[in-house]
């Protein structure tokens, strides 16, 4: 097996048997996947959701299965993604610490703008503690991710942790600043990983 192995650091310390699937460009990077995988091991939250399924969502599954309790919920826009992780979830025995929810992404107004965002079959629960938002892709609309927060601050309990990749893009950075503009109460860091990283915290 070799050293240079992409994601054999997180294989090896979460304790995945198999070479964990992986796709190049799409698949969060390996250290913001350690990054999130940590702060599930410390802080072991319930109710996480993500926007966007892949091999985050396998991840994460697998900490809460060590941490022996929480479940993720996965907003993933494309039907054949949202197998695909299914699938993947299945084959390492994590699918009961994950569901992964088809939800087609239709426009939606936010703050008076028009956005491409996730259309859940179901409503979202309350007193999401880790929200992690790696979709939708940045090249479907200018800030595609801004609606995150704006649109799931009602959900989001008191001192949940809020994880932006890809956050050293332009737009990226744009959207961590219109968050903390408009709540005061959002407690940010930036993180200088291989594609950047902003993290928030629900005051
Ligand atoms: C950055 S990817 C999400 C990656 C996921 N969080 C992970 O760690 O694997 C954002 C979205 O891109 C889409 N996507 C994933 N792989 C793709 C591919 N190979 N080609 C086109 N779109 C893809 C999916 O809809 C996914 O939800």
């Amino acid at each position: 097996m070799s050293s240079s192995r992409p994601y054999r650091q997180l294989q090896e310390k979460l304790g995945f048997r198999q070479p964990l699937p992986w796709t190049e460009h799409w698949s969060a990077a390996e250290d913001f996947l350690l990054l999130i995988a940590d702060h599930c091991l410390n802080h072991q939250p319930e109710r996480i959701l993500e926007c966007s399924s892949g091999l985050s969502t396998l991840v994460l599954a697998r900490c809460c299965q060590l941490n022996g309790r929480g479940r993720v919920l996965s907003l993933e826009n494309g039907g054949e993604f949202a197998r695909a992780t299914r699938d993947n979830l299945r084959a390492l025995g994590l699918e009961d610490q994950a569901r992964v929810l088809h939800a087609p992404l239709e426009e939606q107004e936010v703050n008076g703008r028009a956005f491409q965002w996730y259309r859940p079959p179901q409503p979202l629960p309350q007193d999401i503690d880790m929200l992690v938002v790696d979709g939708p892709p940045g090249f479907l609309q200018p800030l595609s991710r801004y609606p995150a927060l704006p649109l799931l601050r009602d959900r989001l309990a008191k001192g949940c942790h809020v994880f932006l990749d890809d956050a050293a893009r332009e737009d990226e950075k744009t959207i961590a600043e219109m968050w903390r503009r408009e709540n005061p109460g959002l407690n940010h860091r930036y993180l200088d990983y291989q594609r950047g990283c902003s993290t928030f915290v629900v005051g």
